[in-house]
């Protein structure tokens, strides 16, 4: 069966894993400026210099607490994938006419904050700044590709964490509110989809990803997405009144989480990482803390402080659609269980399905699930915003890229997408599957592990030419756009 028409195929990235030109166009260093890269084994480090003068660095997993008072900044001699990423910031229109061939009616990015506010706490906007944005935006309307914009995708200027702490000081909300006004004002009529912090729900795993905060302690980081939700509220308000087309989205990691058996203590343990998830979106779909994590908190000594206001505005900043990322599902038990891989530690092994070589566990079905789930939960229109397989290509002597193993990948996920929509009836706006032209992994910082329809020749130390390729998947995702998913 077809799609919904109008239905928005694409592709997804973000500035810190695809932008590049770092030290450009007057851009201020964003917290990913300061990841090296790692590997599936090597935790990506942290960079900084200690109030003693030490340089230092820290892995990024799992989240510990970073030294009090230290600086966070490059330093000589380390390795910085974001840096130049895979230069979009100079080859934005040949990336964009690929895109355009293959029929992208819709391209996900994210706006670099630090581009526009170096420091972040600016009050005025860099025009070189904004001027490149608006660069692209043109480019990509000029295919009728509606540009889907993260306004903050794990990257915090770093002035705000070397100033404030990041995401943990409550002067924050105010930073990223002017920021959003510049935003919804500059490119009023040229972009309308919007969401507001990529994968909110990843606080508690990486902290200086999510929100440039260095503690790891469950009270801090409880405040800093306390800030976020107070932030992304306002951030809604205003985008609506600057523009009534404007739709702003939320964005979280979702996926099905299973008991791994029928012993009920297993189901309700699933039912409570589930909530870990849904915590995020209730707050940000219906507008107020549910009580089972206010409960949690309670029971954790876990204590908020909150502005008498911030309860209304958290009420009066409800989101327009659901923007999460799908890749994989995982199980629990309340028995032992076969820890799986993944960039984080979550649950076990399901032993009924596969694993993509960084150990993501591969579970088509659990879309579907996950779908229902969100559907049935907020009746609020859903956008998959990232899916995909990541895993190693090889380029064979007449330079083609045999990519079947992600061709099956995304056709299995987009035959549970169309179950979904077509025997379920769940509201679903788009599909745009991770990293269309290969970029930077978040967790793991390599290039090897690639997620694009277009190749693109650099490796994990930054060697190659960045000359673009198309794989056999670029193809086979022009057809499946052109007939709107009917034929996989
Ligand atoms: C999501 C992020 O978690 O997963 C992306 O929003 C990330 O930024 C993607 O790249 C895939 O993860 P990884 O670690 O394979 O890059």
């Amino acid at each position: 069966m077809s799609l919904p028409q109008n239905f928005l195929w694409g592709g997804a990235t973000a500035a810190n894993q695809f932008e590049g030109g770092v030290f450009e166009g007057g851009k201020g260093l964003s917290t990913a400026d300061v990841i090296t890269a790692g590997s599936h084994t090597v935790a990506r480090q942290i960079t900084f210099t200690t109030k003693e003068g030490e340089k230092g660095a820290q892995g990024i997993m799992p989240a510990k607490d970073l030294p009090e008072g230290a600086v966070y900044g490059v330093q000589e001699g380390q390795y910085y994938p974001s840096h130049e990423g895979i230069d979009f910031y100079h080859r934005y229109k040949e990336d964009i006419a690929l895109f355009a061939e293959m029929g992208f009616k819709c391209f996900r990015l994210s706006i670099n904050w630090a581009r526009l506010f170096p420091v972040g706490d600016e009050t005025t906007p860099s025009e070189e700044g904004l001027a490149f944005y608006d660069n692209v935006f043109d480019e990509l309307r000029r295919y009728n590709i509606e540009p889907v914009v993260t306004i903050s995708h794990y990257e915090t200027p770093l002035g705000l964490v070397n100033k404030y702490g990041g995401w943990s000081d409550r002067r924050c909300i105010d930073f990223f509110v002017n920021y959003c006004n510049t935003l919804f004002t500059r490119y009023k009529g040229k972009v309308k989809y919007w969401m507001t912090f990529n994968e909110i729900n990843m606080m508690g795993f990486i902290p200086f990803f999510a929100g440039g905060v260095t503690k790891a302690d469950a009270n801090t980081q409880a405040q800093a997405v306390h800030h976020q939700f107070v932030a992304s509220a306002k951030a809604v308000k205003l985008g609506h009144e600057i523009d009534p087309e404007n739709k702003i989205g939320l964005m979280i990691a979702y996926g099905a989480i299973y008991g791994l058996t029928c012993k009920p203590e297993d189901q309700a343990l699933a039912m409570e990482d589930t909530r870990n998830r849904h915590f995020y979106s209730d707050v940000m779909a219906r507008g107020y803390y549910p009580a089972y994590k206010l409960k949690e908190y309670e029971r954790l000594g876990i204590k908020i402080t909150m502005d008498a206001k911030d309860e209304e505005i958290l009420k009066e900043g409800c989101i327009d659609y659901l923007g999460f990322s799908y890749y994989t599902s995982h199980c629990v038990t309340s028995e032992e269980g076969e820890a799986i891989g993944g960039n984080f530690s979550m649950g076990v092994k399901n032993p009924y399905i596969k694993a993509s070589d960084w150990g993501w566990q591969i579970d088509a079905i659990g879309l579907r699930i996950a779908l229902n789930t969100l559907w049935e939960r907020y009746q609020k229109p859903l956008f998959i915003v990232e899916n995909g397989l990541g895993a190693v290509d090889k380029v064979e002597e007449d330079g083609s890229i045999q990519d079947d193993y992600r061709i099956e990948y995304l056709k299995d996920h987009v035959a549970q997408m169309d179950k979904a929509v077509n025997e379920d009836g769940v509201q679903l706006i788009g599909y745009t599957p991770w990293g269309c032209i290969d970029l930077v992994s978040a967790g793991t910082g390599e290039m090897k592990k690639r997620y694009g329809f277009i190749y693109v020749d650099r490796d994990d130390k930054g060697n190659g030419t960045l000359n673009r390729s198309r794989k056999k998947s670029f193809h086979w995702y022009k057809k499946v756009i052109e007939s709107n998913g009917t034929e996989l």
